[in-house]
């Protein structure tokens, strides 16, 4: 009798134990070995896509030699190509660095949620790539801090389960970090799911490979990830903006001038002046360093760009931030200035790809009122919009390669909750200020 009862009480314990103890992520996982694999030079090699303007999508490979052509030819059915469109190619020297043949080739106007096939530089493989709808519903993915460790691997492979649109990347892609060869081995990595979903991103720190008076940081980066700038009237690479079916995605950069002088700033307020929520109700804005963040690592680090940006955002009524850089993931209720307001952002940091640099374990205690979910697991996120008021979020865990719903919630966009109205006159004012 005795006995059982006390069975019965170290199970209760233990169950009580094992809910309120957060889960521990094992170590980092070693990087990715890459085995040295020769191509033929004119081989299309790191294929990725990206949206390029309204019903256009670039398509950006390498080769290693510089003869081949930027051509890709494509259309609606598997080896018949019936449209060709030729683009541009680049390429960079970094210190004993050769980079090879980077092409960007644009190609449209294509049809809305439609599969095309397509081959790039008139060799190699046929690739297949789906457009994103016009209307909702649309799906993001999204996760930063990739890297190209184990854990990323399988990072990319529940991304891949999720049947996304648009992945959305808020900074740091490679972890090159000078290497540059890591940039091809990570083009590699990326290009089964990179080659057939746009690939959206933002600069992080590990983009910028600065060599004082020799190399301008975001070269490598700059050259291989090209970003739809000049189509939403940007002058760099390192910030701009897109529609995908009735949402309006801003990209900003956390390491790029940002006081009111400078020029991202005053292209961020003539960006939010032409938002048209009838058309796009759902406003979305992704940069690298959170504004909102309670865990221990890069604390503070946000705040001068909050300072300058935050009253913008939120006059504009933007409905969520996407930030990466801390190695973990934290939702916060609606805020502004490091309150709660319902007419505020949802900020995510989502910083949590699976790099080589492991997690950041420790928060501050006690949990700030305005943080909601917060933990230090890899994983990634899937944002699907069902309507112009109504979207649900899911933070997948990747527990021990499952991929594992840890968070869910339903967001009201604040087009639903009536704040728009009520804010007109806010952005306004904030618009016409010098
Ligand atoms: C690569 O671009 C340069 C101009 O930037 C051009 O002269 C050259 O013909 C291009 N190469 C190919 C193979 O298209
Ligand atoms: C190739 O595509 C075109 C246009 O879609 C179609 O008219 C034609 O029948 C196709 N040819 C073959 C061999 O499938
Ligand atoms: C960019 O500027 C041009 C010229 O002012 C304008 O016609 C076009 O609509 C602008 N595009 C965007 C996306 O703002
Ligand atoms: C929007 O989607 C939600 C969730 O699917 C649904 O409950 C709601 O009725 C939809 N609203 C409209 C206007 O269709
Ligand atoms: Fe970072």
């Amino acid at each position: 009798m005795m006995d059982s009862k006390l069975v019965l009480v170290v199970v209760l314990a233990l169950l009580v134990v094992s809910a309120s103890s957060k889960y521990v992520r094992p170590p980092p996982r070693k990087t990715l070995h890459f085995p040295w694999d020769p191509k033929p030079s004119s081989y299309p090699q790191q294929v990725h896509i990206s949206l390029a303007g309204a019903k256009h999508i670039r398509i950006t490979w390498v080769t290693s030699d510089r003869y081949s052509p930027s051509i890709v030819e494509y259309g609606t059915s598997s080896k018949n190509y019936t449209s060709t469109a030729r683009g541009e190619n680049t390429s960079y020297k970094y210190l004993l660095y050769r980079s090879g043949t980077i092409h960007h080739t644009v190609i449209g106007p294509l049809h809305d949620d439609t599969l095309y096939f397509y081959r790039c530089g008139r060799e190699g493989p046929e690739f297949q790539l789906k457009t994103p709808p016009s209307q909702f519903p649309v799906t993001f993915s999204v996760a930063g801090d990739l890297g190209q460790t184990e854990w990323t691997k399988t990072t990319l492979a529940h991304i891949d389960q999720c049947k996304y649109d648009v992945h959305l990347l808020p900074g740091d892609l490679s972890y090159a970090d000078y290497i540059q060869h890591r940039w091809d081995t990570f083009g590699e990595l990326l290009q089964p799911l990179a080659s057939r979903r746009p690939w959206m991103v933002t600069q992080g720190n590990h983009e910028m490979e600065n060599i004082p008076f020799l190399k301008d940081g975001f070269l490598p980066y700059n050259s291989r990830w090209k970003m739809p700038y000049s189509e939403s009237n940007s002058t760099s690479n390192l910030y701009y903006s897109f529609d995908v079916a009735g949402v309006h995605v801003i990209m900003l950069g956390s390491y790029a001038d940002y006081d009111k002088y400078s020029d991202q700033y005053r292209w961020l307020k003539a960006d939010l002046s032409k938002v048209n929520r009838r058309r796009t109700p759902w406003l979305l804005v992704l940069f690298h360093m959170p504004w909102y963040n309670s865990n221990e690592a890069h604390q503070g680090e946000g705040d001068e760009m909050m300072e300058t940006m935050e009253p913008l955002l939120h006059a504009a009524c933007v409905d969520i931030v996407f930030a990466g850089h801390v190695h973990a993931y934290e939702r916060s209720k609606r805020v502004f200035n490091g309150r709660s307001d319902r007419c505020g952002a949802v900020h995510i940091t989502i910083g949590d790809g699976g790099n080589k640099e492991g997690l950041a374990h420790e928060y501050k205690e006690p949990q700030p009122g305005w943080s909601v979910f917060r933990e230090a697991s890899f994983g990634h996120g899937e944002f699907k919009i069902m309507n112009s008021t109504h979207a649900l979020w899911r933070w997948h865990r990747n527990d021990d390669d499952q991929r594992v719903t840890s968070d869910q919630v339903w967001i009201i966009s604040l087009f639903g909750s009536g704040c728009l109205l009520k804010k007109n006159g806010e952005l306004r004012k904030i618009l016409v200020e010098p």
